[in-house]
């Protein structure tokens, strides 16, 4: 199926586009009431991400109600370890839970390397159902955790500032978490490829937790797995965006992907550098932006804008929207970017 705006894609690949497309991070759910009355009239977060006509339905919100360049499927990062054999919790306003955690030898015996046509097919099926809807408006982005992240969710057990315990295996037992990581990245390759395959046109890796490690353990724990992972999806653009890593910028130029997403805390010019001229860059305006006037949004949307430059961009957020933003406001985030691109590109 061809698409009508494939601007995402085009942008992905560094090929020209006539404006910087846009699209936002968690823009399926959270902030938009009509999310919330599909939602509340399931049984909770889990019925709606694996009820694929219902998956389907919140993910085409945001490109109707929003208008932004791409959809991105509704589902979530925790459906991997579920697939494994570590089921989560969605706690209303408090966030997952891992009733049991893997920290021991004996608990990798409960783990196994997910089949994604077994254990994932709903989320398969919601891609199918999206893009069929979509009948091409506009590209859908399919996406799994980094195994770094993944790995983090198993051990911790739930949410946390530090991830103490996560971090702490990586001192006290590497070979067990390099044998979890091995698990969550065969996982996670099969998993991406059948999106591909499900229909896909562009593929995000969400490295959360990248920013509590050190340079060093990154390098060892995270890096060589999201490579492996990159040099096995080759036929549809791949973005890393690795949450706080901004040691790790010149490591990622190096990487198999097409895109790396960019936090607030990066200055873009020096990511520019850093990741050099063969990459495009994704990102990067602070989520609180959001909070603030219709004037200001407009002024620091355009200086973002020029920073980056008008190529080898894509028009995001640092991070994902917060759930108490007000939709107007992301919408002016989002015109801000399709008036600015137009103008410059008559002009
Ligand atoms: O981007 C999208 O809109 C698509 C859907 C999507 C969700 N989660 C739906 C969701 C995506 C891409 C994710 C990714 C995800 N999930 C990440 C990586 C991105 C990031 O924010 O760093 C992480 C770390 C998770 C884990 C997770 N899921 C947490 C910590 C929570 C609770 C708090 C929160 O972030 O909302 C979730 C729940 C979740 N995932 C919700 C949604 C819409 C809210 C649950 C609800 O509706 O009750």
């Amino acid at each position: 199926m061809q698409l009508k705006n494939d601007l995402l894609i085009r942008a992905a690949k560094g090929e020209a586009v006539e404006r910087t497309p846009v699209w936002l991070m968690r823009q399926a759910g959270r902030i938009l009431p009509e999310y919330r009355a599909v939602r509340n009239s399931l049984s909770g977060f889990k019925e709606l991400v694996e009820t694929p006509e219902l998956a389907a339905e919140v993910t085409i919100q945001p490109v109707d109600i929003l208008d932004v360049d791409a959809a991105i499927i509704f589902s979530d990062i925790l459906v991997v370890p579920e697939a494994m054999g570590c089921t989560y919790e969605m706690i209303e306003k408090r966030g997952p839970i891992f009733p049991r955690t893997i920290r021991t030898e004996e608990d990798m015996k409960r783990l196994r390397v997910a089949d994604p046509h077994e254990h994932l097919q709903y989320v398969l099926d919601a891609i199918k159902v999206t893009k069929r809807a979509l009948n091409g408006r506009v590209p859908l982005i399919g996406f799994a955790g980094a195994p770094w992240t993944i790995l983090a969710y198993m051990v911790e057990g739930s949410g946390s500032k530090t991830f103490s315990h996560a971090r702490g295996m990586l001192y006290t037992n590497p070979k067990l978490a390099h044998q979890l990581l091995r698990m969550i990245t065969d996982t996670t390759t099969a998993y991406l490829k059948a999106q591909v395959e499900a229909g896909a046109n562009l593929i995000q890796i969400f490295d959360s937790w990248a920013g509590i490690l050190s340079p060093a353990h990154y390098r060892e724990f995270a890096l060589p797995y999201i490579s492996e992972i990159c040099n096995a999806i080759r036929n549809v653009p791949v973005t890393v965006f690795a949450k706080g890593a901004f040691f790790a910028l010149e490591d990622f130029s190096k990487l198999n992907c097409e895109t790396i997403g960019l936090d607030w805390h990066m200055e873009i010019a020096r990511a520019r550098q850093e990741v050099g001229p063969n990459k495009t860059l994704q990102g990067n305006m602070d989520p609180c932006l959001l909070y603030s006037s219709f004037d200001t949004i407009q002024k620091e949307t355009i200086k973002m804008l020029k920073e980056f430059g008008p190529q080898r961009h894509i028009a995001n957020l640092g991070h994902g929207v917060y759930p108490d933003t007000d939709p107007e406001k992301v919408k002016c985030f989002i015109q801000t970017v399709k008036e600015y691109g137009s103008a410059v590109s008559q002009s």
